[in-house]
């Protein structure tokens, strides 16, 4: 047999292993492409998340607030004006108040005999109107009878208050008789703060 006739013959064994490569081969790309086909990619999703809608809440501020800082020194009598036993009504920063000359001695009072004092007009128990009896220099309220001893630093001597009556801080003046307010000694009934719940309005009459 000639050399050349051995080169064209093909080893059959060869040959299977050849065409058994080529087979895997052409498996593997298959399964590539089915694979792919089987487990698709994930899509990426796209969520949109509505953002709530926030209000805008308008606020106005006033310009200009007026706050009393302070008690303010207020003219409410003159001496030669007041008769014993005999209130006068007077507005005291806003507040309802009278100023009496109890015609003795007594505590906080103001002018030559130290017998003028000043008391809030509104009741320490439940703020009813407060007004004078000249027969015991007392205050007396209507509304459930109580009574305060404006002689003597407004205590309750009847009735329901378990305070004293606010007084008036009284000044006076000996040059002119003028008597001033200065403020209150204690808390008005229904007020948690004399000077900032205060107005400007003062009056005597
Ligand atoms: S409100 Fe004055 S006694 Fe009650």
């Amino acid at each position: 047999m000639s050399k050349g006739n051995d080169k064209d013959k093909v080893d059959p064994n060869r040959r299977a292993i050849v065409v058994g490569g080529a087979a895997a081969v052409a498996g593997i790309a298959a399964g590539i492409v089915i694979g792919g086909n089987v487990f698709p990619k994930l899509e990426k999703e796209t969520v949109t998340v509505k953002q709530p809608v926030v209000e805008k809440e308008t606020v106005t501020v006033p310009s200009k607030v007026s706050v009393t800082q302070a008690y303010q020194k207020v003219k409410v009598a003159n001496y030669s004006s007041l008769q014993v036993n005999s209130p006068v009504s007077v507005t005291y920063m806003g507040y309802p108040a009278y100023v009496v000359r109890t015609g003795k001695a007594s505590i906080g009072g103001v002018g030559p005999n130290g017998d003028v004092v000043g008391y809030s007009a509104l009741c320490a128990h439940m703020g009813g109107p407060v007004g004078y009896d000249p027969n015991t220099q007392c205050g007396v309220c209507p509304y459930h009878y109580s009574q305060y001893d404006l002689t003597r630093d407004g205590i309750p001597v009847i009735g329901h208050p378990n305070q004293y009556l606010a007084m008036l801080v009284l000044e006076y003046d000996s040059s002119t008789g003028d008597i001033y307010a200065l403020g209150f000694n204690r808390l008005v009934y229904g007020i948690y703060n004399n000077v900032g719940q205060a107005t400007s309005s003062s009056s005597s009459s």
